[in-house]
C-alpha cells in the first residue's frame, strides 16, 4: 500500500488508500471489497476501520498490500480469503468448488420448511454438493434429517468433508456423477435439493470476471440452453425417490418457467418457486406424486 515514508499505518489510512486503488482499476464495489479484507485481516469489525486508531503491523500491511493486489486483478475477495460465509458457517473453499452465494441461502430455507412439515427428520440428498454449503447447513440446522450429498469433483468432496468435520455434523458424501451408482438410496430420498450448473455455455465468456475466471468452469456450464442438468436430473435422479418425495432446485434469472416446465414434461407436479432476498424467483418446487 502506497503511503506518504513516514506516516502512520492506521487501518483508516491503508483502508482509503486501497479504495482508492480498486477505484482506479474499476473494480466494482471497492469500499466492500477493501472493507471486507481488512476486518478479516485485523479482526475488527467494518465500522471500527474508520474510526479507530489501530495501527497495521509491517506484515499486516503486505499482506493486506498482496490481498489488494489480488483484487485488482478480480480475484474474489472469497478466493483471497480462501474462505466463505454461508448461513452459520465458514466454508473453505478450493479452486475445485464454487464460491456458494448468499442467494442460495434462501435455497436452503425451502429445504428447511419442508422438512420441518415432515417432522424434522427425513432424507436429504444435495446433487452437486461443492463445498457442501447446503447439504452442511441443513445437516446442522436439522440435526435429525440424514442427509447425503454427491459431487463429480473429488477435490470439491475433499473441501466439503472438512467443512461438515469443522461444523461438526454428518453428512454422507459420495463421488458420484449426478445420481449414477447410488443403488442403496433407491427410493430412499425425501428431499432432493440441488444448486446444479445452469450457466448457458455461450453466455459463461461474458460473465463477470470474479466468476468467469475463478469458479470452476464445471460448476457453471449448463449446456447450451443452461437446462441440462435439470433434465439430467429429472431423468436419472426419479428412481432415488421415495413416493411423494419433494424436489427444491435453484434455478438461473428468469429460468423457473422453463424448468418447472421440464418437471412437469417428466411426471413431476409443479409446487410453485421460492424468492431470494432481492425478490428474484431462485427455486423452483416440484414433488413426486405417491
Ligand atoms: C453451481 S455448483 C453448486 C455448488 C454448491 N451446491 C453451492 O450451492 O454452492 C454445481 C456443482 O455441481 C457439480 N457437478 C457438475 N457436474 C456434475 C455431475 N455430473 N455430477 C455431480 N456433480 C456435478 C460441480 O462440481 C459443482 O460443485
Amino acid at each position: 500500500m502506497v503511503l506518504a515514508e513516514g506516516t502512520r499505518a492506521t487501518a483508516r489510512r491503508v483502508l482509503c488508500a486501497a479504495v482508492r486503488r480498486l477505484q482506479e482499476a474499476g473494480v466494482p464495489e471497492p469500499e466492500a471489497s477493501a472493507e471486507i479484507l481488512l476486518s478479516e485481516l485485523t479482526g475488527l469489525r467494518r465500522g471500527e476501520l474508520y474510526a479507530g486508531e489501530f495501527d497495521l503491523s509491517r506484515r499486516q500491511l503486505e499482506r493486506y498490500a498482496e490481498w489488494i493486489a489480488a483484487r485488482e486483478r478480480r480475484e474474489p475477495v472469497q478466493r483471497i480469503l480462501g474462505y466463505a460465509y454461508f448461513r452459520n458457517l465458514r466454508l473453505q473453499l478450493n479452486e475445485e468448488t464454487l464460491v456458494p452465494r448468499p442467494e442460495t441461502e434462501s435455497v436452503v430455507e425451502a429445504v428447511l420448511e419442508r422438512v420441518d412439515r415432515r417432522g424434522g427428520s427425513c432424507r436429504v440428498l444435495d446433487l452437486g454438493t461443492g463445498s457442501g454449503a447446503i447439504a452442511v447447513s441443513v445437516a446442522q440446522e436439522r440435526p435429525r434429517c440424514r442427509v447425503y450429498a454427491t459431487d463429480v469433483s473429488e477435490a470439491a468432496l475433499r473441501i466439503a468433508r472438512l467443512n461438515a468435520a469443522a461444523a461438526g455434523v454428518e453428512v454422507e458424501f459420495r463421488r458420484a456423477d449426478l445420481a449414477a451408482g447410488l443403488e442403496d438410496l433407491v427410493n430412499g430420498v425425501d428431499l432432493l435439493v440441488s444448486n446444479p450448473p445452469y450457466v448457458p455455455a455461450g453466455d459463461i465468456p461474458r460473465l463477470m470476471p470474479e466468476v468467469r475466471d475463478w469458479d470452476p468452469p464445471r460448476a457453471l456450464d449448463g449446456g447450451p440452453d443452461g437446462l441440462a442438468f435439470y433434465r439430467r436430473i429429472f431423468s436419472e435422479a426419479g428412481r432415488l425417490l421415495a413416493p411423494g418425495a419433494e424436489l427444491v432446485l435453484e434455478v438461473g434469472d428468469g429460468r423457473e418457467g422453463d424448468v418447472l416446465r421440464i418437471g412437469e414434461l417428466y411426471g413431476y407436479v409443479a409446487r410453485g418457486v421460492r424468492t431470494d432476498l432481492g425478490s428474484t424467483p431462485r427455486a423452483v418446487l416440484l414433488s413426486r406424486e405417491v
